[in-house]
């Protein structure tokens, strides 16, 4: 009896707050320079708060070429954390010098992602960087072979006795690269800062272009904390979008996406018109207008946050001074 009784209460507050919802959207054109907080995009959130040593590790093993083979590149030769976390090549090279198949995706932001690569393969940062050690085409290594390396170099062992209490291992090698990898985020965005209640942080046009992106339907795939990287989408569903492999990906996120052409898993579009406008074709069947088109472009350039405080940039620009790199 009283499960019977409760129910209708609980079925008026499900009424309730969808009430609620629906008013606050309708609430939403009138206040068009503020946000509703319901929007469905959520702000970058802070670098979290890590052991700082474990960090300082991390961030000396990502450049450091002893993670390949050969001795020859490391994590920051694809992945340049000075401008955009990725390169500006379309195709970055193997060891051997031949093209991979994907383009290079950014790192920053990348622990925010649901799955990680384009196909989604893998969950935890740590799998991830375990497998690009021992990966022939990135850095035809294995975490063995770069845990005895780094044994052999008594500084490192000094580094991490700081961080992990214990020699060099592949368990301690993993988490000081994943917890490195969790601090590239980029908060901080004029987006984000509109997001959270700074009106003037984006301009009329740029706002424009985030409500088309929402009518348009752009919002149904890119959307969440990183405007995608929580999905997997075909590609190409209306219209061939590059090559056909992978069919399935990862819908990319789209923080930081005007610092890092060229656009798409294959590398195929060099603008961020381009993608937009491919976009438009290949996953709504639309042709945009040019106005659509820079106006989104407009929007998707507010997506720019901040690393260490300064502006995620594209490889072109001068490189940030700050972070040494080999
Ligand atoms: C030769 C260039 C190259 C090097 C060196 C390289 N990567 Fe990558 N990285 C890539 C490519 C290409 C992908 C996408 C691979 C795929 O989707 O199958 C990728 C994907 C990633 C991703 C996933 C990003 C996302 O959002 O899904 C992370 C994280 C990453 N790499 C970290 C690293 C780390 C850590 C190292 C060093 C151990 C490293 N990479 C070395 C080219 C490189
Ligand atoms: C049905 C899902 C879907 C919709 C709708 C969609 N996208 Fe995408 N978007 C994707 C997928 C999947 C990719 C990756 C495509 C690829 O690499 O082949 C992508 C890639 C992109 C990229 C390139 C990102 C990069 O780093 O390479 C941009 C920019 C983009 N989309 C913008 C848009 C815009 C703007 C719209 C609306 C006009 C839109 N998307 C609509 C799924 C979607």
């Amino acid at each position: 009896m009283p499960r019977a009784a409760i129910a209708p209460v609980h079925g008026c507050r499900i009424a309730c707050l969808l009430l609620t919802l629906v008013c606050l959207n309708a609430a939403s054109p009138a206040t068009a320079q503020s946000p509703t907080r319901l929007e469905p995009i959520t702000p970058i959130p802070a670098m979290p708060a890590q052991d700082p040593r474990r960090l300082v590790l991390g961030e000396r093993l990502f450049s450091d070429p002893r993670l390949s083979h050969d001795n020859t590149h490391s994590c920051s030769s694809c992945h340049d954390i000075r401008t955009n976390g990725a390169s500006a090549n379309a195709h970055d090279l193997t060891p051997e010098g031949q093209p991979l198949a994907l383009n290079t995706p950014t790192v920053f932001n990348a622990s925010l992602n649901f799955r990680l690569n384009w196909e989604g393969n893998f969950r935890s940062l740590e799998e991830h960087a375990k497998q690009t050690l021992r990966n022939p085409a990135i850095m035809a290594s294995s975490a063995d072979e770069v845990v005895s390396k780094l044994r052999a170099d008594p500084d490192m062992v000094r580094q991490f006795r700081d961080a992990y209490g214990r020699e060099p291992d592949v368990a301690g090698l993993l988490d000081a690269i994943a917890t490195y990898e969790r601090s590239l985020v980029t908060p901080g965005s004029r987006f984000d800062r509109w997001l959270v209640g700074e009106a003037a942080a984006i301009t009329p046009e740029e706002l424009s272009g985030y409500q088309l992106f929402k009518s348009l339907g752009c919002i149904s795939c890119h959307q969440g904390v990183n405007v995608g990287g929580n999905l997997f989408q075909r590609h190409g569903i209306f219209h061939p979008l590059g090559s056909a492999e992978p069919v399935l990906v990862r819908v990319p996120s789209l923080r930081n996406v005007a610092t890092t052409p060229p656009y798409f898993h294959d590398g195929s579009a060099p603008t961020l018109s381009e993608a937009v406008r491919a976009m438009g074709i290949a996953q709504l069947d639309r042709v945009l207008t040019d106005q659509q088109i820079a106006a989104i472009v407009a929007f998707l350039d507010t997506l720019t946050g901040t690393y260490r405080s300064e502006a995620v940039q594209p490889v072109t620009d001068t490189p940030r001074a700050a972070t040494a790199l080999p």
